[in-house]
């Protein structure tokens, strides 16, 4: 059984279907823990989950750290996951440690997994959370390295490999201490089967919240308004949260690449940038469309945005397996694209440009680069190729995701139009 059920309303007074949280099967959890020990082959292998204060922010809910929700699951505070690969006449183990039942913590926030309920989710052995340390020592004693989450990721991050490091540090002296981020990075960016279905309903509830604004876009309405639009229809439509703040950036507000303030109004005549995307059990969307504001490309505006399009299509026709994101040579997306402005565009174009071509999509908006650019059939990535001209008072950027397939990819989010004339067409009716 799941762990845990929501309910979203959908329509006003109609009693709710239940939606259920979509977390994969035990067996691929475990199979993503065994791929983890075998590649790393020896040593112990500890990764906490986030405490409560790690997991939120002051207006946000409960989010649990992605690799260890990538290895359990799990998705509740103050967890940690130790996995002994098998080595030498050692057998494999793998151990996840949860809090005790906490009768105040209950009353406060809701039902807990217990020890024994935390069974169903398929780590072979589940110890109180108190029992981390000795049995970590213990598992260290014949063993001399250990893999964690150490100082050097991004934010929270930091506080959570900081404290592994802080709590094992009496285990750790002596010890051969490594990270594993690398190793989560290569196993991560090839997903599943499910994680694929799963980011498609993330995808297909964050175009309707594109859909949605296009209904509300015209002179005089807000940044801001446009973004509730987007953020009430992603919600409705099953997303649990937005997957970064939503960017809605109108004139040129849309030359900021993070613009997140939302607080101007749309003026006649410009263009307003909508990157904007929703996570469904966990997975992430990232999608940009940038429409007129008056229904109406203006001339230029209409000239930038198809040059834009161009290299947008040329990059994900080129995506398969064995193509190259990030390099700028003939295998090279990025670089595609930059022949793309240099050859269609007004001299110096392409160095509007400022910013990565794409990057890959899971449990996080940005996942972990894996260390090797070459993709992979069943990568998640955007390409996103964007002109940014200030002294014009506007930026294009167009986003879509795609999943590569065995001879290419194909694109999660072509149901959202991004043809000039469609988007107006549609902006029209
Ligand atoms: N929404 C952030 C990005 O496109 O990378
Ligand atoms: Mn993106
Ligand atoms: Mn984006």
């Amino acid at each position: 059984m799941n762990p845990r059920r929501r309910t979203f309303l959908l329509g006003l007074g109609a009693l709710a279907p239940a939606a259920a949280w979509e977390r994969e099967s035990a067996a691929i959890y475990s199979q993503r823990r065994r791929a983890l020990a075998e590649a790393v082959g020896g040593g112990l292998i500890v990764v906490l989950g986030y405490d409560e204060y790690e997991g939120r922010s002051g207006y946000s809910s409960f989010r649990q750290e992605s690799h260890f929700y990538y290895l359990t699951g799990h998705n509740e505070p103050g967890a940690a996951l130790a996995i002994a690969p098998e080595s030498g006449r050692r057998p494999y183990r793998e151990i996840l440690f949860v809090p005790e039942a906490d009768a105040h913590a209950s009353k406060w926030l809701g039902p807990r997994l217990g020890i024994d309920d935390a069974g169903e989710l398929g780590v072979d052995e589940v110890l109180s959370r108190s029992a981390m340390e000795p049995q970590a020592r213990m598992l260290l004693k014949e063993r001399k390295r250990l893999y964690g989450l150490l100082p050097g990721g991004p934010g929270r991050d930091r506080n959570a490999a900081e404290r592994l490091l802080a709590r094992l540090q009496e285990v750790c002296r002596r010890k051969d201490v490594r990270d594993i981020r690398s190793r989560l990075a290569r196993l991560r960016a090839v997903k599943s089967t499910g994680e694929i279905a799963t980011i498609q309903k993330a995808v297909d509830a964050s175009i309707e919240a594109h859909l949605a604004a296009w209904k509300v876009i015209r002179p005089g309405v807000t940044e801001q308004q446009v973004a509730g639009a987007m953020v009430g229809a992603a919600l409705t439509a099953g997303c649990e949260r937005m997957a970064y703040p939503p960017i809605v950036g109108s004139g040129l507000n849309s030359t900021i690449l993070h613009y997140d303030r939302n607080d101007a109004t749309l003026a006649a005549g410009g263009v307003v940038l909508m990157d904007v995307g929703g996570e469904y059990s966990r997975y992430a969307a990232d999608i940009t469309r940038t429409v007129p504001v008056s229904g109406v490309f203006s001339d230029r505006r209409r000239k930038i945005y198809d040059l834009v399009l161009g290299a947008q299509k040329q990059a994900v026709a080129a995506v398969k397996p064995g193509a190259r994101l990030y390099a700028h040579g003939p295998s090279g997306l990025t670089g595609i694209v930059e022949r793309w402005f240099e050859r269609h565009g007004e001299p110096g174009i392409g160095s509007r440009f400022t910013h990565g071509l794409g990057h890959h999509v899971g449990l996080d908006v940005h996942d972990p680069r894996p260390p090797e650019d070459e993709l992979q059939r069943g990568m998640v990535l955007t390409i996103e190729p964007g002109l940014y001209l200030p002294d014009e008072g506007f930026g294009v950027r167009i986003e879509d995701m795609v999943v590569v397939t065995d001879d290419g990819c194909r694109t999660m989010t072509g149901r959202l139009p991004k043809e000039a004339e469609a988007i107006e067409a549609i902006m029209a009716a």
